[in-house]
């Protein structure tokens, strides 16, 4: 089980040293931004300064091999090994002439200020020079032929990219360095829908309605300001997510399984479509999603008995009944979250080839533990985040391969028997990278 010690920069809030400190963070140490985002933007109390850090960083992350590439072309000698904050704010001053709307010559010197804030100011002189010589000798404007430069991604996740999508690698790719838009789910047991939406409209914000129960918003706009959040209006959660419930399609008085749970958003939507159900167990492995899960349930006012969150590992289920089973499992496995890049543009440089192995046994092994638990006549949803195939349809061939009692169940008119599974690619009508495969066990 995780544990997650605290990690503050040293230095006092300054927007530019703070996005340097997170990108070294993240770059360097190997934190996700999921750990740093929020620490950074907690320094800072105007709403302007917080989405600053946030574009400044996601920016920086979306194309971490151009940056480094000009900033290579335009040192003339490399950097000691004291220099990783250095070099991080010089992709912070490139980050800004190429791609913000900073005046120049306030990007220059607000990023040579920000690497004396952060304490290395011998770099100063440096950094001026190469953030000069970058619009001096216009570099921005030099052609890129290497592949993993132009499409911003590190070379073996191009690679596999193009393996298992030969024909629409390219948009794949590009739709997963776009910003994406936000979806909102409203929760029907907390709001009436139709009343929810009047007030949105009535509160001058833009969307648009994707179904009953599910909205897009068509402005960039902090969640947490919306109308009804602090009460459980709504969860943010991306429209490809969304499907989870639906397609898990739980039915009154029956026994739900989350598995891999935290933090909750696909839990929550499986209660608010059917509140009937018997019971729902929502397990995860790590303490402090656990905990987010709890803090989630309560904001959407799901605080009802039958609704049971826990820690425990489903690879071995020690806090299970040796009998305890359940009608419908979800099983939202650990994955390489490559369907969900352009959120959390940090996957690309976290993620390394080997990780992908260890992640489709690691999903093997909660696949083998989930079937256990699953009643004969039940039915398995299995998702990830993941465009890859080895945790996808590969995953649910072999499992059908190896499970005479597993049956696969069509839920999307591309399926075929030798490929199950729904495949949401990045960007399609807007949604995430995701992948559903639903499984039946046969009664003997
Ligand atoms: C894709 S996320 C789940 C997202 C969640 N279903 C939702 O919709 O909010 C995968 C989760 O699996 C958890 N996890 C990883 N290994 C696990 C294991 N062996 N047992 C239980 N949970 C695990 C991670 O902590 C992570 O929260």
């Amino acid at each position: 089980m995780k544990r997650h010690p605290r990690n503050v920069p040293e230095h006092k809030p300054h927007l530019r040293a703070d996005v340097a400190w997170a990108l070294h963070q993240i770059l360097d140490v190997g934190k996700s931004t999921n750990e740093i985002l929020p620490i950074g933007i907690a320094r800072y109390q105007k709403a302007e300064d917080k989405a600053w850090f946030q574009e400044c960083l996601y920016g920086c992350l979306r194309d971490v091999p151009l940056f480094q590439h000009w900033t290579n072309l335009l040192l003339t000698k490399s950097l000691d090994n004291k220099g990783k904050i250095a070099e991080k704010l010089i992709m912070v001053g490139l980050f800004q002439l190429h791609a913000m709307r900073t005046p120049d010559h306030a990007a220059i010197s607000e990023t040579v200020n920000a690497v004396k804030i952060a304490g290395y100011p011998r770099y100063s002189g440096v950094i001026n020079a190469v953030l000069r010589r970058f619009l001096r000798d216009k570099i921005a404007q030099i052609p890129i032929d290497v592949p993993h430069i132009r499409y911003g991604m590190p070379k073996w996740l191009l690679k596999q990219i193009r393996i298992d999508y030969p024909d629409t690698w390219e948009p794949v790719v590009k739709k997963s360095n776009e910003k994406p838009p936000i979806f909102l789910r409203i929760n029907r047991l907390a709001v009436e829908p139709e009343g929810y939406i009047e007030t949105l409209k009535s509160n001058g914000i833009s969307f648009e309605k994707l179904s009953e129960f599910s909205i897009k918003l068509k402005q960039n706009i902090n969640v947490t300001e919306l109308p009804g959040y602090a009460d459980g209006a709504f969860s943010v959660q991306d429209y490809a997510a969304q499907h989870s419930a639906r397609l898990l399609d739980p039915k009154e008085n029956e026994s739900i399984l989350d598995c891999c749970a935290a933090p909750g958003g696909k839990a929550s939507g499986i209660y608010e479509y059917c509140p009937n159900i018997s019971n729902l167990l929502a397990i995860d492995s790590d303490q402090l999603r656990v905990n987010r899960m709890i803090d989630n349930f309560k904001r959407l006012t799901h605080t009802a008995d039958k609704l049971q969150v826990r820690l425990d590992d489903a690879s071995t289920f020690s806090t299970l009944d040796d009998q305890q089973k359940f009608d419908r499992i979800l099983l939202d496995a650990p994955c390489s979250a490559t369907g969900i890049i352009r959120r959390h543009p940090d996957i690309k440089w976290l993620r390394k080839r080997a990780d992908i192995d260890a992640l489709v046994a690691i999903q093997k092994k909660i696949l083998e533990q989930a079937w256990q638990r699953l009643k004969e006549g039940g039915t398995l949803l299995y998702a990830t985040c993941s465009i890859l195939k080895a945790e996808n349809v590969e995953q649910i061939c072999w499992f059908l391969s190896t499970h005479s009692d597993a049956e696969w169940i069509k839920i999307h008119p591309d399926e075929s028997v030798n490929q199950p599974g729904w495949q949401i690619l990045p960007g399609e009508k807007e949604m995430d990278g995701f992948y559903y495969a639903k499984l039946r066990k046969r009664q003997t």
